[in-house]
């Protein structure tokens, strides 16, 4: 029997299998339903936090108004609490144990955004993984991650929690994430639910101010937000989470054009939809719901599944239902959802977290992926004079409230992280380098810290070091949920002993950990070298002291542009050109006293900030230069279902070996709505000895290249393109082709 005669009936096979187990699960489903009172149902659709085998947990566990628990990482509190439900209620329907695992659970992985500066989605799948077993077997089996949502305002806190503004690139490190979390069969112990969240719009907060109201044209919806969300559902993300935000006045918790017509109606979408913490409860302050019974109507009515911590389904679904305000069809359907969950993930058959394999936390391995990662996570953007990496036998100064941080380098959502297992850079390089080779003096105590008592201290060690090392940033505490700042240069004196440092007359390297995109004109101006990193982890040190000391090799991409001033935000690549672009710009500094009006031109850029970043969306240097040669299209013309390929043959032109990530780019000329002057279409990693060139191969479907009109339907239109594949949104030299009727 030859290959393909065999592949054929086994992939029919294999689907028939796999529709007799979901009808078989269905039908289980509905049994059970069928045996469940409203209020069993209703219990099943509410979430509480827990903390710990209280007596007045244990009591609603048994009074049947429980389905799932977030919080509790006990695995012997968490079994006995599924005790409680399995032996001591009617149905014994098992519950399922939630927690926020976004980016470790005891092993931290660089934070979401960090690990996007990776553009490997093999490392954010590994670290996935990772924390999926190490939460497993704690009793956790859903996470609320991956966080999807795109970002493009540098002040918003949770900018931090996703993989950046780009939709194409969070789509594939989402779908990422996803497949670390639920492994290959969500129903192994050691996966765990992964959550889709926040649906949708979040990160168009405006002004950045957490919460705050969006403003999102549904097309922009479509094109930009919404992507990732249905990548992560096609991959098959177990559950999402609506979000708090309002989308054109509309809270999400009850968006029912979001929740139902496009997740369900559209998408075909079979997974559970958890409220955000409260969500539904707060459509009153929002000004959505009078009170909670209305909450709780337009909720269930939209499409949420269950209300995590709102106490508005348990209040008043009963009464809601009795009085026919609410159907029972969809509390059933919400019921369905949940059950479906605990199903998929083996709970009836196996609800309890094996506590002779508990706790199987820092292992090894996970040590050294999670050093890893931050090797990939940091990104270089300044090395004149090469004066990184280190040279051997160096003496240097280590300066800053971030180089030995044991609790902030492991950045915002990081719950269950134990802050005496983190190792600090300060501890990394005197291993590496000696300690006699290293003076350390902090400068100030911490990122806010606006004394200016330890400048002279650290101006001194300066003095007496070869090199200068400052590790600045943010506390953690900074940045993640509800804390956007609006000025977001270094925070404290951290920029004030920057400028002192310099004084020294030493060779500065100024290393970030920071929970978002920074404005750091000023430093880098005063700075010979800038490894730009986001807060990285238990293994911060490690990772940042490899690549200071020249043991691993830079790789990191920026996952935002990096502005000149906060002001500028929101700031991104994918802009619009605008009928003005910007050109013969004049700053603030250059113009001559009483100028006249149009002497400094009349296009588009900020007269204090000109026009642009200061670093462009997926820059990156390396200790190794990379040379592109003219992409290569096997055609110039597509039709509007056709595809090319685009082929750019990649060289190491230096002396080190070196990973790099090309980009392909596309713009669209001519749109019946303007398009975007680039869109991110593609990327690939891959490493390079020294003179050696690799032939990368994109192939570009037109399919690809259309976006939504006004009426929300999706256009592939002719007309000329461009494209470029590039080490970053801003190099290399466009290529044409069509796209022709
Ligand atoms: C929080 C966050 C959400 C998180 C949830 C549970 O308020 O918005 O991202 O998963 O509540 O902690």
């Amino acid at each position: 029997m030859n290959l393909k005669s065999f592949i054929l009936p086994a992939a029919l096979a294999l689907s028939a299998l796999c529709a007799s187990a979901d009808a078989a699960m269905e039908s289980k489903i509905d049994n059970l339903l069928s045996r469940m009172t409203l209020e069993e149902k209703i219990g099943q659709l509410n979430q509480l936090s827990g903390y710990g085998y209280a007596p007045a947990m244990v009591g609603q566990i048994k009074a049947g108004v429980v389905g799932s628990i977030l919080n509790d990482v006990d695995p012997v509190t968490v079994n006995k609490l599924q005790r409680v439900a399995v032996d001591s209620t009617r149905l014994g329907i098992p519950l399922v144990f939630a927690r926020d695992v976004i980016h470790g659970f005891k092993t931290i992985f660089p934070i979401p955004l960090g690990q996007a500066a990776s553009w490997n989605p093999a490392i954010v799948e590994q670290g996935a993984r990772i924390a999926a077993d190490e939460a497993s077997s704690a009793g956790v089996r859903w996470t609320f991650s991956p966080m999807l949502d795109i970002a493009r305002d540098a002040r918003w806190g949770r900018i931090a929690e996703g993989f950046g503004e780009d939709p194409y690139l969070t789509s594939v490190l989402g779908v990422a994430m996803v497949k670390g979390y639920q492994g290959d069969d969500l129903a192994n112990p050691s996966s765990i639910a992964a959550c889709a969240k926040h649906f949708a719009g979040y990160g168009a907060s405006e002004s950045g101010k957490d919460y705050n109201t969006t403003w999102i044209p549904e097309m922009q919806l479509r094109d930009v937000y919404l992507p990732p969300f249905k990548a992560a559902a096609d991959a098959g993300a177990a559950t999402f989470m609506c979000s708090f935000n309002d989308i054109n006045g509309v809270p999400s918790s009850g968006n029912r054009h979001l929740l139902r017509d496009i997740l369900r109606g559209e998408w075909g979408y079979d997974g559970l939809m958890v409220s955000d913490w409260g969500s539904i409860q707060q459509m009153i302050p929002h000004g959505f719901s009078a009170d909670l019974r209305q909450a709780a109507e337009q909720a269930i009515a939209a499409g949420v599944d269950m209300d995590m911590e709102g106490y508005a389904f348990i209040s008043h679904l009963k009464e809601l239902v009795e009085s026919g305000s609410v159907s029972m069809a969809d509390v059933d359907n919400a019921v369905r959802n949940v059950l479906r969950l605990k199903y998929r993930l083996g709970l009836f058959d196996n609800p309890y977290v094996d506590e002779a394999n508990a706790n199987r936390f820092f292992l090894p391995a996970s040590l050294d992926a999670a050093t890893r990662a931050v090797q990939e996570c940091a990104i270089l953007l300044k090395n004149d004079n090469n004066v990184l990496p280190l040279k051997k036998g160096v003496k240097v100064a280590v300066i800053g409230p971030m180089a030995d941080a044991r609790h902030d380098q492991n950045g915002t959502w990081s719950f269950d992280m134990e802050k005496d297992r983190s190792v600090t850079p300060l501890e990394s390089l005197r291993k590496l380098l000696g300690s006699k080779n290293v003076i350390y003096a902090p400068g100030v105590k911490y990122s806010r810290d606006r004394s200016t008592e330890g400048f002279a201290e650290a101006l001194d060690a300066a003095r007496q070091a070869d090199v200068v090392i400052a590790f600045v940033g943010e506390e953690a505490v900074l940045s993640g949920e509800a804390h956007s700042r609006v000025d977001i240069t270094l925070p404290g004196a951290q920029k004030e002993l920057l400028q002192e440092l310099a004084k020294a007359g030493k060779p500065l390297v100024t290393v970030y950990q920071t929970g978002r995109p920074m404005a750091i004109a000023q430093d880098a101006a005063v700075s010979d070298a800038v490894l730009y990193s986001y807060h990285a982890g238990t293994m911060a040190g490690p990772g940042l002291a490899n690549l200071l000391t020249g043991a691993a090799v830079p790789s990191g991409h920026l996952p935002t542009v990096l502005p000149r001033m906060s002001g500028q935000t929101p700031l991104y690549y994918a802009h619009k050109n605008t009928g003005r672009p910007a050109e013969g710009i004049t700053l603030i500094d250059d113009i001559d006293l009483e100028a006249g009006q149009t002497s400094t031109g009349c296009t588009s850029y900020f007269l204090d900030a000109g026009d642009g970043p200061l670093y462009p969306f997926g820059y990156g240097l390396s200790y190794t230069t990379f040379d592109y040669a003219a992409p290569v299209l096997s055609a110039s013309e597509m039709g509007p279902d056709g595809s090319i390929t685009v082929t750019c043959r990649v060289t190491n032109t230096g002396s080190r070996e070196g990973a790099e990530v090309a980009q392909l780019y596309v713009r669209d000329m001519v749109g019946s709505l303007i398009r975007p002057v680039k869109e991110l279409k593609g990327f690939e990693k891959f490493s390079l000895k020294p003179g050696e060139s690799r032939d990368v191969t994109f192939t570009l479907n037109a399919a690809d290249l259309g976006f939504h009109l006004l009426d929300n339907s999706y256009v592939v239109e002719p007309g000329d393109f461009q494209l470029w594949v590039a080490p970053n949104s801003a190099a290399g030299e466009p290529v044409a082709f069509k796209i022709v009727k």
